[in-house]
């Protein structure tokens, strides 16, 4: 432990010449990049899997390591760690030239906006590594919670959250965050306290804790409302699909949409609106115009334009689906690849005004039970296919089975890192709150478990593998 300790302070002394820039990560279990940060930056212990390198004077607190170590996280490691970046931190200071004026209680990550070089992410020049997770109740919650929330999915080392952006209603609700009430047919949009103001807190928690948030717009269920609202109030009697042909609908959509985009429009916390949670072409009512079932062609026009409506509004952030990733294949081996519930994942992913593709894995739900691990691998493989012949960024964006999980995972991410995927969002990280713990839908892992261990170990992979 000691000599290790002592090796890597030698690491530290010729280490030089490749330093992590600004935001970067510098260490933990499994990073085998520099350990030593450029510009006098502090290489600063987030948690085993994840150290970063944070402007001086935003490190006072917490202790800061160089270690790369893949061993344990013992009292004398932590003790020796401690005085070699003291020493460190002292010698790289006086060489330093951009001791950045960003530093004090500003948010680590939250500097620059997201964007995509081919396949991947970037950040501030560097690979931004999407690891993280869904938690779409974040606005519903009190202030305190959502502060823990961050809190723990920034520990776990997870770098992206996913949220709702909506919560469509016909009667005012007595608790919670709701952002457009309907009444004959009318839309209000709610930018007070309860409402887009109850959001602005998710954003300003979500920065200070490093996190970036997918914002999504629009649900194809009902739940908080979604689609099936705006088709009852402004197409009442049309199938579910009309919301995407509708002139009405698509203008009061859109006017929603600006709400939200102006609003956010130069806040870098925001890595990239999504247009729906799920489109489909079929609702509620089961029922679906034919054009829409037995082509891609509805959603993929809709997706088209609204994507490039939002891109009109603001440049800055990135632009996604949010569907489930369903290909068209005249001979599909299950049901996923199967025409019929109007997505080719294919023909969106060819939309230029959307960044990257996005999938979903349930297999339990898709009528593949009796072979969850082996049916999500080879979807995992066939949609980094589609990544790399399109040549754009591909998350798996939710992915959930409610038995055997920590296997299951374990099989879904490792193909994720070596099929080359760019990243994955497991549905559902949870937090235990002084009052409770956050609602449980069978998928809902929480800190100290084993999958949430998994989840922090796969998010240091992912890092690491860039
Ligand atoms: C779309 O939403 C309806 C409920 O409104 C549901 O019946 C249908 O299965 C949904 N499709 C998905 C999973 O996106
Ligand atoms: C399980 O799924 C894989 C990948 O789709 C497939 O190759 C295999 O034939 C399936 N096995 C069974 C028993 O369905």
């Amino acid at each position: 432990m000691f000599l290790k300790s002592l090796a890597s302070l030698a690491a530290v002394a010729v280490a030089v010449s490749a330093q992590a820039p600004n935001w970067g990560q510098c260490g933990g279990i499994g990073w085998s990049g520099a350990t030593t940060c450029a510009g006098g930056w502090v290489c600063t212990y987030s948690n085993p899997y994840y150290s970063q390198c944070l402007a001086p004077s935003s490190t006072s607190t917490k202790s800061t390591t160089t270690t790369t170590s893949t061993t344990s996280k013992s009292t004398t490691t932590t003790t020796t760690t401690k005085s070699t970046s003291t020493t460190t931190t002292t010698s790289t200071t006086s060489k330093s030239t951009t001791t950045s004026s960003t530093s004090t209680s500003t948010p680590p990550a939250s500097t620059g906006f997201v964007g995509v070089s081919g396949q991947k992410f970037t950040l501030n020049g560097a690979t931004y590594t999407v690891a993280g997770t869904n938690a779409y109740w974040l606005a519903q919650y009190s202030n305190a919670d959502i502060d823990q929330a961050f809190s723990d999915i920034a520990a776990a080392g997870l770098t992206t959250v996913r949220t709702w952006g909506f919560n469509e209603v016909t009667s005012i609700p007595n608790y919670g965050a709701y952002y457009q009430s309907w009444s004959n047919g009318v839309p209000t949009i709610n930018t007070g306290s309860t409402g887009l103001g109850k959001f602005d807190y998710v954003v300003s928690s979500a920065k200070a804790h490093g996190i970036r948030l997918v914002v999504t717009l629009t649900n194809n269920w009902s739940d908080y409302g979604g689609m099936d609202v705006y088709v009852s109030q402004l197409n009442p009697g049309g199938t579910h699909d009309t919301f995407y042909t509708n002139t009405k609908i698509i203008a009061a959509y859109k006017s929603y949409i600006n709400t939200w985009v102006s609003r956010y429009k130069n806040e870098p916390t925001i890595m990239a609106w999504e247009l729906a949670n799920e489109p489909r072409c079929s609702g509620s009512s089961g029922s679906a115009s034919s054009a829409c079932v037995t082509t891609g062609a509805t959603i993929n026009q809709w997706a088209s334009t609204i994507s490039a409506y939002i891109k009109s509004l603001d440049s800055n952030h990135l632009v996604a689906l949010g569907d489930e990733g369903w290909f068209q294949e005249a001979n599909p081996p299950t049901y996923p690849y199967a025409p019929g519930v109007g997505i080719d994942f294919n023909l969106n992913l060819k939309i230029t005004t959307l960044d990257y593709g996005t999938f979903h894995s349930y297999p339990e739900s898709w009528g593949q039970t009796a072979n969850e691990s082996a049916w999500g691998v080879q979807w995992i493989i066939d949609h980094a296919a589609s990544q790399k012949s399109a040549n754009k960024p591909v998350v798996l964006e939710e992915f959930g089975v409610t038995n055997n999980q920590a296997t299951i995972y374990q099989s879904w991410l490792n193909t994720v890192v070596s099929s080359g995927l760019t990243g994955e969002q497991i549905w559902q990280a949870g937090s235990n709150f002084p009052d409770g713990t956050t609602y449980n839908d069978g998928y809902a892992v929480y800190p100290g478990s084993a999958v949430y261990t998994l989840i922090e170990q796969y998010a240091a992979t992912l890092k690491s593998r860039g």
